[in-house]
């Protein structure tokens, strides 16, 4: 694969044109441990070592990066007041064509994917495709067991709009704190839920994609890329009882997100 070396580094940093020029003119960039000052040189990236400002730059195709959102940050490529998603990563991994496959609220934690996968991202939030997502949720009141079958029938929030068939069950040892299964993403869709039923959600925490769940190691704030493997995983069929089980055994890993 041969490319123009401004080229290549455009598509693969957050760098813009400018950067680039002033980087190849302050003599910052090497290919091969060779100084560059042309950027229409044609590069292999996938053969070559290139370093920018210090900075490895590898040859990704597909980006997937998961990361644990915390508090206070907003789903978002870019934000003029808020600080966004972004913000959390580090200079490695900054490129101008990731983005957020999806929206948490800004006091919503947990998991989120970053990638510049446009049709994977469309899969993932297309209410079609059936594609669950799994919350833990913190009430102000205790859970109820009705909820089980208010949400099985698909819950009426305001002004008439209709939720599809979502599962919810309570989290051992907690009056007030439930796993829910999604499977479509409207507007503040689970605090609009819980005060369709006169509960108000606390704390909400998304804890799995498809059958992809939150790495336990990921520690809130933190981040890690993974490989299309097991982005694949994302698609894969789920199965709540299952999910239930996994989240009950490892529950006080999660406490740590919600709490
Ligand atoms: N439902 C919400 O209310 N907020 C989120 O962030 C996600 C789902």
């Amino acid at each position: 694969m041969n490319i123009r070396l401004d080229k290549f580094l455009s598509s693969q940093t957050d760098y813009t044109r400018t950067d680039i020029k002033k980087l190849l003119w302050k003599r910052k960039i090497s290919v091969d441990g060779k100084i560059l000052r042309d950027g229409s040189i044609k590069i292999d990236p996938e053969a070559s070592e290139i370093v920018a400002d210090g900075r490895k730059i590898i040859y990704r195709d597909k980006v997937y990066i998961i990361l644990n959102k915390p508090e206070g940050f907003v789903c978002a490529t870019e934000d003029k007041r808020e600080k966004t998603v972004m913000d959390l990563l580090g200079e490695d991994l900054k490129r101008k064509d990731i983005f957020p496959a999806g929206r948490l609220d800004k006091d919503t934690t947990g998991m989120v994917l970053i990638t510049n996968d446009g049709p994977l991202s469309h899969q993932i939030l297309s209410p079609k495709k059936h594609i669950p997502k799994y919350y833990i949720v913190k009430l102000a009141e205790s859970f109820q067991n009705d909820y089980i079958r208010q949400f099985a029938e698909g819950i009426t929030i305001d002004r008439g709009e209709r939720c599809l068939p979502a599962k919810v069950r309570q989290c051992p040892d907690s009056e007030n704190t439930a796993l829910i299964e999604l499977h479509e993403g409207k507007y503040h869709q689970i605090k609009r839920m819980f005060t369709a039923v006169e509960n108000h959600v606390e704390k909400l925490c998304r804890i799995q994609m498809g059958n992809l769940p939150i790495p336990e190691k990921l520690g809130i704030g933190e981040y890690m890329e993974i490989m299309h493997k097991d982005v694949e995983n994302l698609l894969k069929p789920t199965d709540f009882e299952e999910v239930f089980r996994n989240v009950s055994e490892k529950f006080s890993s999660y406490w740590i997100n919600i709490l």
